[in-house]
Formats: C-alpha cells, structure tokens, sequence
C-alpha cells in the first residue's frame, strides 16, 4: 500500500500548533523552517549536514531548475531527491513568484507568463499545467499551485484582479496534479493585506480543496507589522485540520510570530545567504563577523550553541576566513544559522507541547535583548 500524505495536530498553545506530516519519505515536524535549496542544493553545505541542522524537508525552484540543469534532464536521471542527494520530502515553488523577481521582458495573461531566462536570455512559457508537470519531473512531495504575487503596494482593484486570476490557476492548478497518492498540493492564500480579499480567497481555496494552505503574498516589502496584523486573521480563514505555510519568511523574530499566529511552516533563504555574506543570527541577535572586534576574540560566536562553527572555532578565526574570502567561511557561518533557525523550532515544537508557548517567548525576547556578548 502507498503511504498517504497526512497531517496530525498533536498540541496547541494560544494559537501556535505543533503537529506531524506524515509523507512517505519520512516525518515533517512542525512547526518546520525549510531551508532553501534553489538550484538542487542548499549552498555551502553537504545534505547530511543540512539533516545535522534538524532539518525535515528542503524547498526547491521550479523556476531555476527548469533553466538549469531542465526539468526533464532531472527526470532522466532520478529526480530531484536522487539528483542532490536527499531522501527526504522536498517542497518545490511553482515558479511564478521567481519570475517576477528574476527574469526580465515578463507577459502575463490569463493562460500563465511568458519571460526571459535570467540566465542567457532564452524565452520560456510558464502556465498552471507546466509548472504541475515540471514540479511531477522534479519528484515533489509538496507540489506548490501555480499564482501571481502581486508587487505591494497596489491598488485594491489590481490586488483582487490579481486574486481572482490566481484563484481560477489553483483550479487549473488541482486538475493537472490528478491523483498522485503520498504527493500533496498545496493552495496559495492571496489578496494582499485586505482581511475580505484573503477571506475569498480563502473560501475559493477550500472549495477546490488542498492537502496544505499556503499563506502567500507577504514578506514582499510591508513591514513586520502590517505582515502580523494579516496573520492575526489569515491563518484563521484556513483549514484546522491542514498544514499552513507562510511563503518567505523570514527573520527569526517574524517566525516566532508568525508560529503564534498559527503558522506551521516557513522558508527563508536569510539563515543560509547571510552565513555567506557574514551576518549571523544568535539567541543575542545579529553579529557581523566582518567587524573588527572580533580580530582578537577567542570566545565562540554562542557558547551555548552545539554547531561546528561553535564547537570548534573562535570568533577570531571565523573573522579571518570571512576577511580571507575562504570558502570554509560560508560552510561554518551557514551551519550555524541553520542550527540556530532548527533550534528556535525544536524550542518552539517543545513549549507548545507544553502549552507554554508564551514563556518560550519571554525567554526569546528576554535573550535577544541583552545584545551581543
Ligand atoms: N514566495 C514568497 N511569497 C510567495 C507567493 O506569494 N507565491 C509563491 N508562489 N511563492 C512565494
Ligand atoms: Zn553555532
């Protein structure tokens, strides 16, 4: 019999959950940071060592992958998971969001977007029903409905133009998956910050029927506080009983809110693409190794912190081979920021299980406010 994909709620505590998806290439916990791995790897890191940092799932592109190395080379040689060497789930965008952030020369209309490779230019075609069949040749456990993230700010009528047209492309979206048993599609929430806009959407949504909810459209330049005051009623117009992703997010302080607000998954490339330009998350807030005052520390970035980088270095020298541009820089300051970014969800998983969600915040903030050692 195929493992079915399914999601089991198993504590709350305020609004946070802490649950399980279940997928036949093992357990999600959540709530779950997945570490962004675009172009078939999480840059600067080994997948072992990625699984090191307690990670459960990965998320990857179809925009980028269908450029390079193509969907169907990916497909000829295994899949996605067999590719790069990892076994377990993996999400994959639909490629819309990337396009209008990369590429150039782009044309939307209602059949889907047609634009040009960021990479050499070349003219490509992205519809409901390819990115379906590109994100099925990737091998995806979670496959990502096909949408259009409307650039804020924007006038209501273009948001809810732009709504509706993503709404009847989660529809085209469902009917091209078809039924693939132990592969979950997930809809994409839009409307941008108008509690009535996310409530259709929402409603449309549930009438196609999802195995997971995503909340999209945020983290696009708002701010942390309109973003929140849109979670305080967003997750609330999704399904109990189904996973809910914010796309995107975000800093560690955005993802301890958005988890109080009811979210159950993210992704965010900062813990990964700030390991390569420096900047490194710590219970005490940001540190950028590239300052001076670390040339003569002998003390570790977080004593209390198990990663490698931690483990065995000094600030020191992880300044040295920041300034000496030495790759070892980016494999150490990544490792650490994915272990941090596990970590704040393995306490969070351990408090709401514990209906103490909110003494994990105190603490939270409590730490960071101290400030750098
Ligand atoms: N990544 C961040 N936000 C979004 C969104 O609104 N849609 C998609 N497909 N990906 C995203
Ligand atoms: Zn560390």
């Amino acid at each position: 019999m195929t493992e079915k994909f399914s999601f089991q709620l198993h504590a709350r505590s305020g609004k946070a959950r802490a649950g399980t998806i279940h997928t036949p290439r093992g357990e999600i916990r959540t709530p779950a940071f997945m570490p962004v791995g675009t172009a078939a790897t999480v840059k600067a890191m080994l997948p072992g060592s990625v699984r090191q940092t307690g990670a459960d799932i990965l998320l990857g592109n179809t925009y980028h992958l269908m450029l390079r190395p193509t969907a169907e080379r990916i497909d000829r040689l295994g899949g996605l998971h067999k590719f790069m060497n990892w076994e377990r789930p993996i999400l994959t965008d639909s490629g819309g969001f990337q396009v209008m952030s990369l590429s150039s020369l782009r044309k939307m209309s209602e059949d889907g977007v047609t634009f040009k490779s960021h990479i050499d230019g070349s003219k490509h075609h992205l519809t409901p029903e390819r990115s379906m069949e590109i994100q099925r040749l990737l091998g995806s456990d979670i496959v990502m409905c096909f949408d259009e993230c409307p650039a804020l700010p924007a006038e209501r009528d273009e948001i809810a133009r732009s709504m509706r047209m993503s709404m009847r492309w989660a529809g085209r979206s469902r009917e091209a998956f078809g039924d693939r048993p132990g592969h979950a599609l997930f809809g994409i929430q839009q409307g941008g910050l108008d509690e009535q806009l996310r409530g259709e959407s929402a409603d449309a949504l549930k009438a196609i029927g999802f195995e997971g909810y995503a909340v999209g459209g945020l983290a696009v330049g708002e701010g942390q506080k309109a973003m929140f005051e849109v979670l305080d009623f967003a997750p609330d117009q999704l399904p109990e009983d189904k996973p809910r992703y914010l796309m995107g997010v975000g800093k560690p302080d955005d993802i301890v809110g958005a988890v109080k607000r009811g979210i159950d998954m993210m992704d965010c490339v900062l813990p990964s693409r700030s390991g390569r330009t420096g900047q490194v998350f710590t219970r005490r807030g940001v540190v950028n190794i590239k300052n001076a005052r670390h040339q003569d520390d002998p003390r570790p970035l977080d004593e209390a912190c198990s990663c490698p980088a931690c483990s065995n270095y000094s600030r020191a020298y992880l300044h040295h081979v920041f300034r000496s541009q030495e790759i070892i820089s980016s494999m150490l300051l990544t490792w650490h920021n994915l272990h941090y970014f596990q970590e704040i969800m393995q306490q969070m998983r351990a408090a709401i299980a514990v209906d103490d969600f909110a003494g994990f915040e105190r603490q939270f903030h409590a730490e960071r406010a101290l400030g750098d050692i």
